[in-house]
């Protein structure tokens, strides 16, 4: 295996040192090494799989200093009609419980770039903000657009303690939602630009980007699957013989199954949540084969190197694959 494979992350154990309301539905968690223990670093953009009590499997952004390695800060929203893992994480005691992480892992780096332009809605801001401190720190140019409900906005006082000038809060029940495309077709030529939040506000920044044809670096991190790309075609799939090298299994994938629910049956730990290619916790070290890649995670240059794939979603173009499991 090449040294600089990525790893996706392995296993470890953290304890929720500290919960605090942010806003009225956003908490945020404080893990710590539950024996003191420096912690892994990890750039602005980096996220933690979370293993919960129940077993569910969340992502949550870094949204803390990434100077400070003494602790992980992660915030989490409630939503009453999500799939329950916020839910958990906000109706269930869980201070002074150790939790199962995997992680940190970051698909939504900063670019190089004179210019930075980050696009937050919502909950959104959380990798947002790690990246408006980590540019201010590195002094580098940037502004902030930061969309939401005026009742539930967190972390507005701490982007404004970076740099009030940087930064633009639109209350969007009160204002309406900026208009996202004029701000990008007025960005100088190779800006980049980040975007983090709902699906509707990532398409209209990658298709006002797109328009300008000014190359603009565009990145973005989603928390649904975009509508446009989900569900993936599959017709057309074909069976594929998936080794599983530490296993030491080979299974064949039916046309009509993921190569998750397939490894499932012989590997049963392995980690999932979304299913939909876009959380990243199915991430799987590709040692062989071609991986066709139909993930939201990986970036046009991740997927083009085949280290890694999102099992729940892509397959292979190569009639076998060795998968690191
Ligand atoms: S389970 Fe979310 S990307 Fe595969």
């Amino acid at each position: 295996m090449p040294e600089d494979t990525p790893d996706p992350g392995h296993p470890g154990t953290l304890l929720v040192k500290q919960i605090r309301s942010e806003s009225p539905h956003v908490v945020t968690l404080t893990l710590v090494d539950p024996a003191g223990r420096t912690l892994p670093p990890w750039e602005a953009g980096a996220h933690l799989d979370l293993v919960l009590p129940s077993g569910t499997i969340r992502q949550y952004s870094l949204c803390g200093d990434d100077q400070d390695r003494t602790s992980y800060t992660i915030a989490v929203q409630h939503e009453p009609a999500g799939r329950g893992g916020s839910h958990e994480v906000h109706t269930v005691p869980l201070v002074g419980k150790e939790l199962t992480v995997r992680g940190p892992r970051n698909h939504f780096s900063l670019a190089r770039s004179e210019q930075h332009f980050l696009i937050a809605g919502g909950i959104g801001i959380t990798p947002i903000l790690a990246m408006a401190r980590a540019l201010e720190r590195a002094g580098q140019s940037w502004q902030l657009l930061y969309c939401g409900h005026r009742h539930n906005m967190p972390f507005v006082d701490a982007l404004q303690d970076i740099d009030p000038e940087r930064v633009t809060v639109v209350e969007t029940d009160q204002r309406g939602r900026p208009a996202v495309r004029d701000l990008i077709s007025r960005l100088p030529a190779g800006t980049a630009v980040y975007c983090c939040g709902p699906a509707s506000l990532i398409s209209d920044v990658k298709a006002a980007s797109e328009a300008t044809g000014n190359g603009l670096v565009v990145r973005v991190e989603r928390f649904a699957a975009d509508p446009e790309s989900f569900p993936v075609r599959t017709d057309g799939d074909r069976p594929v013989e998936v080794e599983l090298a530490r296993t030491g299994t080979t299974i064949t994938v039916p046309a009509d199954r993921t190569i998750l629910e397939a490894v499932r049956e012989v590997r049963p730990d392995v980690p999932f949540s979304c299913e939909e290619g876009y959380c990243g916790s199915c991430e799987t070290r590709v040692l062989g084969g071609t991986p066709d890649h139909r993930d939201e995670v990986l970036g046009t240059n991740e997927q083009g190197r085949d280290r890694t794939m999102m099992i729940c979603v892509s397959r292979a173009t190569s009639e076998r694959l060795l998968l690191d499991l």
